[in-house]
């Protein structure tokens, strides 16, 4: 057997690449030259090309995940390393919501917005939610989450839109259990591109046009995150929430979201942190704990998985500064053209902390670095203020 050993098998490859159909009529001066011509080439590439000094490989041959003048972007980087090893179930969990955020693309035509109360009974502002869903047909859906008993409805858009319920008790995990079926309901319809949670004491601050533009040409969720160092924030944190969920990764805020809807599905497919909290944030814990879980499970899920996907504040007005258990209520003699306008265009969101000193931290409503009105509904309210406020949205343009 003759043994052929002229030339490294990697070049024999590349001559007969070169060559291809017509090597065998090429003779050895022919090969040189193409040889030679190739050298060249690359002499001449290397030459046009210089390797930049702060970013050695990216030059001709590397323009996959090459960044002009990036520094150390040069290659498809992998992943960072975890500092913690994660579990099984967290893996798979996070495999799933970041696939739904990377894929997600909406594809309705004429997108709505899917106006979801949650409520013990008959709903007192009915007639106002009336006056402001009319004449935007085709816009908007409206779900009925009644908890204690059926409703009696007087407007066409909220008959027949009660969804199955089961009773709520308030602080109990039966209050996300209720969010997360009036999102399953809401999510059949693959129109409704964005989802606001409404209490039976809601109103709205704005009008129609106004809300759906808010929301709909924005890419962020409005859920309300914030740090609370007090014994009503950080202080209900157990440690049995770990690994997953660490302290720091604690968050606090209130209930009443408005979310996209690739958001929804994400709340869909979670078991794992869902779980976590139906067990360890509960009232009467051991140590005389309460922990709510509506008050933390979105926000602290929120805040580890899409942080950047939040504008950290709700778009649902309440006043706290009063200082109660309980945030103001409105009598229909507050009622006033100044007081809505005053609710209406505040540009700056107030996170109330448990802490001795009941520091306030008072945060700009901004988005993409320009400020706008944070709120576009209000609570809480008495039932008789309907007539004035429905008045007000009759009357004026303010709004
Ligand atoms: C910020 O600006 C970008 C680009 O103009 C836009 O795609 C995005 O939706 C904006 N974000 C928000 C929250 O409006
Ligand atoms: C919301 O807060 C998180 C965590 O503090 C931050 O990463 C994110 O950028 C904030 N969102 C916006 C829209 O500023
Ligand atoms: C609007 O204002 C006029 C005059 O004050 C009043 O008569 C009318 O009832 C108001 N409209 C509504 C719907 O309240």
């Amino acid at each position: 057997m003759k043994k052929e050993f002229a030339w490294p098998q990697f070049t024999k490859n590349l001559l007969i690449m070169v060559g291809s159909r017509h090597r065998s009529n090429l003779k050895r001066p022919t090969w040189i030259i193409v040889l030679v011509f190739i050298v060249c080439f690359f002499l001449l590439a290397a030459y046009i090309y210089p390797p930049r000094s702060s970013a050695s490989t990216c030059s001709l041959f590397n323009s996959q995940g090459c960044s002009v003048g990036g520094v150390g972007r040069t290659f498809n980087k992998p992943p960072p390393v975890q500092t913690r090893e994660f579990t099984d179930k967290e893996t798979e969990s996070r495999v799933v919501i970041n696939e739904i955020l990377k894929y997600y693309a909406v594809q309705s035509t004429v997108p709505k917005v899917a106006f979801m109360f949650l409520t013990p009974g008959t709903l007192p502002f009915e007639k106002l939610w009336h006056t402001f869903f009319q004449g935007h047909e085709g816009k908007f859906s409206v779900y009925v989450h009644a908890s204690k008993e059926k409703p009696i409805h007087v407007s066409p858009y909220f008959v027949g839109r009660d969804i199955h319920s089961e009773p709520v008790t308030w602080g109990r995990i039966s209050m996300v259990e209720a969010e997360r079926r009036l999102l399953a309901n809401a999510l059949l319809d693959p129109d409704n591109q964005h989802f606001v949670l409404l209490s039976d004491s809601c109103i709205p601050v704005r009008r129609f046009d106004f809300v759906y533009n808010y929301l709909l040409l924005t890419s962020v969720s409005f859920i309300d995150s914030y740090v609370d160092t007090g014994p009503h924030g950080n202080g209900r944190y157990v440690e049995r929430m770990l690994p997953e969920v660490e302290k720091k990764d604690f968050r606090k805020g209130s209930q009443w979201f408005s979310m996209k809807r690739q958001h929804a599905l994400i709340i869909m497919a979670d078991s794992l942190y869902f779980n976590k909290f139906k067990h360890h944030c509960r009232p009467n814990m051991e140590g005389n704990r309460n922990c709510y879980s509506d008050e933390h499970y979105l926000p602290t899920f929120f805040n580890m998985l899409d942080p950047g996907g939040i504008a950290n504040w709700s778009v649902t007005y309440v006043d706290w500064s009063e200082g109660k258990w309980h945030p103001r209520s409105f009598r229909a003699r507050d009622i006033t053209y100044k007081l809505m306008k005053k609710i209406a265009y505040i540009d700056e969101s107030p996170h109330y902390t448990s802490d001795a000193k009941r520091t306030v931290v008072i945060q700009p409503c901004e988005l993409n670095g320009s400020k706008r009105s944070c709120y576009l509904f209000a609570r809480k309210f008495y039932p008789e203020t309907q007539d004035k406020l429905i008045h007000f949205f009759s009357n004026s343009t303010t709004f």
